[in-house]
């Protein structure tokens, strides 16, 4: 179990930090007035931020549920909060929180050169559905589509929730 904890995103200060990992993260880092846009439809998209000693915000996972379906947006880490087992535990957290609230099935979309985080997903349970040509740009690259059937994210784990 990693040494972190898993909450629902609450205030400006944790926006701060998720936007800070964005920027850290990703060459198309989504922006303050993209997720303020998101955070007016609470009830269609949540997101859970991990917090360490040294951090607010280590990372977070932010995702819709959308009748039984979870669409998992963005997952990221600090650079040095990675490979420490937290990512994991987000997703399991994730999944866990959708499939309380009746989620079925999760699907995503990765870059197909990503491989640290398609052996996240793979160790996860979920397996590639498809491909999206040209999906992403800046590089322009292929999405690899990714389900993963309906359960919690580990029954063998721990929740990692408080
Ligand atoms: C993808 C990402 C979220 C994974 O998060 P993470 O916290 O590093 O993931 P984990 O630590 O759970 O697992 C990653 C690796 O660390 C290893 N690990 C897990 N716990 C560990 C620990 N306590 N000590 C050392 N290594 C550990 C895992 O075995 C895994 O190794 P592997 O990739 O060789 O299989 C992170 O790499 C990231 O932020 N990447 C940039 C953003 C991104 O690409 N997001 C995905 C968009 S679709």
């Amino acid at each position: 179990m990693p040494d972190c904890r898993i909450e629902p995103l609450t205030g400006e200060r944790d926006l701060d930090g998720v936007l800070e990992v964005e920027a850290l993260s990703f060459n198309n880092p989504w922006t303050r007035e993209m997720y303020t846009r998101e955070l007016e439809n609470r009830s269609v998209c949540h997101i859970l931020v991990a917090r360490t000693t040294e951090w607010t915000v280590a990372g977070f996972c932010s995702f819709w549920i959308v009748t039984d379906e979870m669409h998992i947006n963005n997952v990221a880490l600090r650079p040095e909060c990675r490979g420490r087992g937290i990512g994991s535990a987000l997703l399991r957290c994730a999944i866990d929180e959708a499939a309380d609230l009746g989620a079925r099935r999760t699907i995503l979309e990765v870059r197909a050169s990503n491989a640290p985080a398609r052996r996240l997903y793979e160790r996860l349970g979920f397996y590639v559905a498809g491909t999206r040509r040209n999906y992403y740009t800046a590089p322009v690259e292929d999405a690899v589509m990714l389900w993963r059937d309906s359960g919690r994210g580990d029954p063998a784990a721990a929740r990692p929730c408080p």
